[in-house]
């Protein structure tokens, strides 16, 4: 019985959440950040957040670090059928449960991922505990959770009102099995890699590259690519993967295709022309061997190749199979 009421208040959060989301989604997009910038910090009573906070240090390259409270919760503490600690701390709105150690070089971080399980469709007081510790102006702050069954509710809305000098990305909710490739899609669309820079540093680095290339056929075309979140997030998916896709004809000037995955979107009203590597409707890789304007977000431009043969080789059939991926 209890157990329901918990679903329906979970339930309830998560609706209410639902009307009232899109004061977190005007946050700015994050500047790009250098891994070593980045911290991913999480309280996780029972493992599960634990293992997506590491996923993101994965994804990311961020640093880990783990919100120990000074006094373990036991199994009873954690019993919300029961009147255990867990949910009378959850019910004070002035607890705040002591933590073991701190983050030292807090200064040093641009991101914070912060991450934790859901407790009565919000954040547990620890992190009350946590987030008023530092001064987080400044820095962007990125929510993530895992619960059994609610969204991220209004948790981050109330953690956000604990740092408001930090920028608040949009929080993210995650099944307690969340996989790899769900939490590195996530990644790759916050756009928080750095953008491709020099491209002789980078290249030298042997980290980076500001280069893709298309295969059409036997023909391997390079594509300089934007500096942009777009880019980027595209480049992480390829540094797992290339991708291959079916591109269809369309208008006399250009074949688009479906990429499978979104990328984030930074349209703008431009005239395209021949050889622009172009992202439509956040999903759709549009090549052009003619010219249209419209709104889009520009990914990149073939390299070394006429507009001729861009069109003869693009125009060979309706259908053609383009691979994308990296050298
Ligand atoms: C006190 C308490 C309250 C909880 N409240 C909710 C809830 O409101 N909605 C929900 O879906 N899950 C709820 N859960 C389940 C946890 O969110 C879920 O098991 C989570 O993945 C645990 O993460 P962790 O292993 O990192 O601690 C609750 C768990 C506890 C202990």
């Amino acid at each position: 019985m209890k157990k329901k009421l918990l679903i329906l208040i979970a339930a309830l959060c998560s609706l209410l959440f639902a009307l009232s989301a899109c004061g977190e989604s005007g946050a700015e997009k994050p500047a790009p950040a250098d891994p070593s910038k980045i911290l991913v910090a999480y309280f996780s009573a029972t493992h599960h957040t634990e293992g997506v906070a590491e996923k993101i240090a994965q994804a990311t390259g961020g640093t880990l670090h783990e919100i120990v409270p000074e006094t373990p919760y036991t199994a009873e503490d954690l019993d919300y059928n029961s009147d255990c600690r867990a949910n009378a701390e959850q019910r004070d709105p002035s607890s705040r449960p002591a933590i073991q150690g701190s983050v030292e070089n807090m200064a040093e971080y641009d991101v914070l991922f912060l991450g934790y399980p859901i407790w009565w469709g919000e954040a547990p007081k620890i992190i009350y505990t946590f987030l008023e510790e530092y001064d987080l102006t400044g820095k962007t702050v990125v929510p993530f959770c895992t619960s059994g069954s609610s969204g991220i509710g209004s948790s981050a809305q109330h953690l956000h009102a604990l740092a408001e000098g930090a920028n608040w990305l949009e929080g993210k909710r995650f099944p307690q099995d969340a996989s790899e490739s769900a939490v590195g899609e996530w990644i790759a669309s916050l756009g928080l890699k750095p953008a491709a820079g020099d491209p002789e540093e980078k290249t030298e680095s042997g980290t980076m590259t500001d280069t893709i290339y298309l295969t059409i056929g036997d023909r391997e075309i390079a594509v300089k690519l934007e500096k942009n979140a777009a880019a980027d997030a595209l480049l992480e998916l390829l540094r797992e993967s290339d991708i291959t896709y079916t591109a269809h004809g369309y208008g006399g000037f250009e074949m688009v295709g479906a990429l499978g995955h979104s990328l984030p979107r930074s349209d703008e009203r431009m005239t395209a022309e021949a050889g622009d590597v172009i992202l439509y409707s956040g999903d759709q890789i549009v090549l052009f061997y003619g010219s249209n304007t419209w709104s889009y977000t520009k990914l990149g431009k073939m390299q070394d190749v006429s507009s001729g043969e861009i069109e003869e080789l693009l125009t060979a059939a309706d259908g053609i199979a383009v691979t994308i991926g990296l050298k």
